[in-house]
């Protein structure tokens, strides 16, 4: 039968992520139209469960948008930002680079920042930028899932906004495994989806829309349909979504946000997240040679980054992975393109350790222990 030989791995990758056992059996409940009294019992729950967790913002509303984080994105850029608005996009790697080029791709008028892989955003650098090009609006990444970095958001939006810009924030792989902190940043809009820190598989990007976004969206021609936030909020606002959601997914969320808030408590799968960083940390503290590659003061709470020592290639990483296969599991062994550039400058790769949604840190202890022996047969 099809499926019988798809693989039961244990995913430690950066998204998608190993789904809870009542996520994978909540994918069996009845499928249900989408404009009928059904849908409100499922997107009632979870438009109130969003807000929960992202710590009930004040002036905003969360918006399901069918697609993934890249189409919430593209929403945010098309909707945002207008044809005479000038935008900075400030990248830390290749999810802050994606931001950059959707704004290009869809004809706004781009000015690039880039830090090196493995930096936080450097914030004289940022003043420096902001000062100089007077963008409009500024686009940067809150947990770049690249290089396993995280930017302190409340303090980048309180400078861009200082310099009378609006910052839009890429939360995809935070949201829900860490304070997302929108009440404290306010940034115009925060985007995020569903297959990182949620646990729950790829399908609806999440949108948290600020009452400012829609008076700026209003200003702005030519947001498209489906990346046009008035016409998403105006169906936000009675608890659907503006095109045929994954009824599927829909009943998954339903199930998984109500465990997160009323079961495991938004506030103790952030600490649980907080646990597992200090479990990796802790680990590549015992591999000789093996380093921290992301900047100390910002790593994520989410996945962890692994500089490796000189011996160490793109193409035995590969084969790491395929030895962890061997042992359940799927290793990360870094991000492509990134990997790429650091063996051009003659520099090893590195390898990601996602500790994101619904992984037990006696699970990731596990892994990391199975992960070090595996690594020890390299030298
Ligand atoms: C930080 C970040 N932004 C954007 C994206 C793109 O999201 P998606 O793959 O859901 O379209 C990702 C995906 O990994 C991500 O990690």
């Amino acid at each position: 039968m099809i499926g019988d030989d798809f693989a039961e791995l244990k995913l430690f990758i950066t998204g998608p992520i190993m789904l809870r056992p009542e996520v994978r059996q909540a994918g069996l409940l009845p499928e249900f139209g989408h404009r009928d009294s059904e849908n409100l019992k499922r997107f009632e729950s979870i438009m109130r469960n969003l807000m929960i967790i992202g710590g009930n913002p004040e002036g905003y509303i969360p918006v399901i948008f069918n697609g993934s984080g890249t189409n919430v994105l593209e929403a945010s850029v098309r909707s945002l930002v207008s044809d005479t608005d000038k935008v900075l996009n400030v990248s830390v790697g290749a999810f802050g680079d994606l931001y950059g080029k959707l704004s290009s791709s869809n004809g706004k008028n781009v000015e690039l920042l880039k830090f090196p892989y493995g930096s936080a955003i450097d914030m004289n650098v940022l003043e420096d930028v902001l000062t100089q090009h007077k963008p409009d609006v500024v686009t940067f990444t809150h947990n770049e899932t690249s290089t396993g970095v995280i930017n302190d958001v409340v303090a980048i939006c309180k400078l861009i906004r200082a310099h009378g810009a609006l910052p839009v924030v890429d939360g995809v792989s935070l949201f829900g495994g860490a304070p997302s902190t929108i009440s404290e940043a306010r940034p115009l809009m925060y985007c995020t989806s569903t297959q990182k820190s949620l646990g729950l598989p790829a399908g609806y990007g999440i949108g948290f829309v600020s009452d400012e976004a829609l008076a700026k969206a209003e200003k702005v021609q030519n947001r498209g349909y489906t990346t046009d936030i008035l016409a998403q909020v105006s169906k936000a606002r009675l608890n659907q979504t503006l095109t045929t959601p994954n009824g599927t997914l829909g009943n998954q969320m339903c199930v998984q946000l109500d465990y997160i808030v009323n079961s495991e408590t938004v506030d103790g799968r952030f600490k649980r997240h907080e646990e597992m960083r200090s479990i990796a940390h802790a680990w590549v503290e015992t591999m000789d040679d093996y380093e921290l590659f992301a900047q100390e003061g910002y790593r994520s709470p989410t996945l962890t980054t692994v500089k490796t020592p000189d011996h160490m290639t793109i193409d035995r990483l590969k084969e790491v992975k395929e030895i962890m296969r061997g042992h359940g599991y799927l290793f990360d062994p870094g991000y492509g393109k990134i990997n790429k550039e650091l063996q051009e400058q003659g520099s090893s790769p590195i390898f990601r350790v996602g500790h994101m949604a619904d992984i037990m840190p006696d699970m990731l202890r596990d892994y990391l222990k199975t992960l070090g022996e595996v690594l020890g047969g390299f030298k």
